[in-house]
């Protein structure tokens, strides 16, 4: 079913409750021109709700998208969906795609890699010392000496692995099912069943898991003390992923001693929150990585052709699994 606008151009709305997502229109009018863009929250807004070909949402208002009779993709700007599946009335036989981009995996690679070294190699002790002038070498330790654990052995948790193993990292992965070729020089785990020998080794643990049933809360009490004593953690998920209150405790008991946090529960992080005034955790504002704006605009119009040409996209999501 295609829409038969005057151009032939597809109808495309851009929904989001959290941010205003007209800064997309000039890569998708680049890349279509003629395309019909709808912004909004709301019926008003957007116009007829039977003319919108294709939704690209980041945070959507729930049970709109349930109301549009001949949407054909519902496209996350984002590699997470959990924002989208949140909401119970999407419709079933809409495929849903996120954005899976190699751009994106050199970004989340630079921040993953960047803040693994600052703290193994102890650079917020120099920078500090510096502060007073002092010059007080200590014997460095070697990357082959630090074990980096991935959970989430994805399209963006296989980069970081293979780019930290390149650099002399000990690299080992965590994924939910059985990996028959993994990374090269990475320590492969998987399931339930192998998360606590997993952990065991990680003095330092990454979280680039999605956020589904099964993650929420995974960094946990029980996560933090099955890692080596003195840990950093660096989330690079959701805010979800971390129990907040269990990461405060495990930083105060000296179990973990670092932790990197570029994603929260409430974002933007509220002025208030004892993570602004902990030297021991480093806050960014969910900026590890991103996608840019024509790789968005051109992976939503080549989804949106293959399901018109009557194939399954790429990229689409398994929603059953939630990612
Ligand atoms: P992906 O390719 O779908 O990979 C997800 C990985 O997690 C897979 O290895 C999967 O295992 C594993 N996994 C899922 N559920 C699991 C479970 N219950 N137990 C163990 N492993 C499980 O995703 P991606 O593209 O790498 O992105 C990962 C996440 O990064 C996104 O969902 C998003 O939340 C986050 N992200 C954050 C930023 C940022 O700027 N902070 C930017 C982009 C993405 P299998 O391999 O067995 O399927
Ligand atoms: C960003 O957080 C993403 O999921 O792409």
């Amino acid at each position: 079913m295609r829409n038969p606008t005057a151009t032939g151009a597809p109808c495309i709305a851009l929904l989001s409750e959290r941010i205003d997502l007209r800064y997309l229109e000039p890569a998708f009018r680049a890349a279509c021109p003629g395309i019909d863009l709808r912004h909004g929250t709301n019926v008003d807004a957007l116009g007829a709700l039977d003319q919108i070909d294709a939704a690209v949402c980041w945070f959507p208002p729930h049970g709109l998208l349930a109301q549009m009779p001949r949407l054909r993709l519902v496209q996350s700007l984002a590699a997470g969906v959990e924002h989208i599946t949140a909401d119970a009335s999407l419709p079933p036989q809409v495929p849903l795609c996120r954005i899976v981009d190699s751009g994106m995996a050199l970004g989340m690679n630079a921040f993953v890699c960047g803040a693994v070294i600052r703290h193994q190699r102890a650079m917020d002790h120099y920078r500090a010392l510096a502060a007073q002038a002092r010059w007080e070498p200590r014997h460095p330790q070697s990357p082959e000496q630090h074990t980096v654990g991935i959970a989430g052995l994805g399209h963006l948790g296989t980069a970081c692995a293979t780019a930290l193993a390149a650099i002399g990292y000990r690299v080992r992965g965590w994924s939910r099912s059985a990996k028959s070729s993994g990374p090269a020089g990475v320590q492969a785990f998987h399931g339930a069943a192998q998360l606590d020998e997993f952990l065991g080794g990680c003095n330092t643990l990454v979280c680039l898991l999605p956020l589904t049933a099964e993650t929420e809360g995974f960094l946990d009490a029980r996560c933090f003390a099955r890692l080596p004593h003195g840990a950093h953690v660096i989330n690079v998920g959701r805010g979800a992923h971390l129990v907040e209150g269990d990461l405060l405790d495990a930083l105060a008991s000296g179990q973990i001693a670092a932790a990197t946090l570029d994603a929260f529960s409430t974002e933007p992080l509220p002025p208030g929150h004892p993570f602004w005034h902990d030297s021991r955790i480093t806050v960014t504002p969910h900026i590890a990585t991103r996608t840019s704006l024509a790789v968005i605009a051109g992976q939503t119009l080549e989804n949106l052709a293959q399901v018109d040409h009557g194939l399954s996209p790429p990229r689409a999501v398994d929603t059953g699994r939630g990612y």
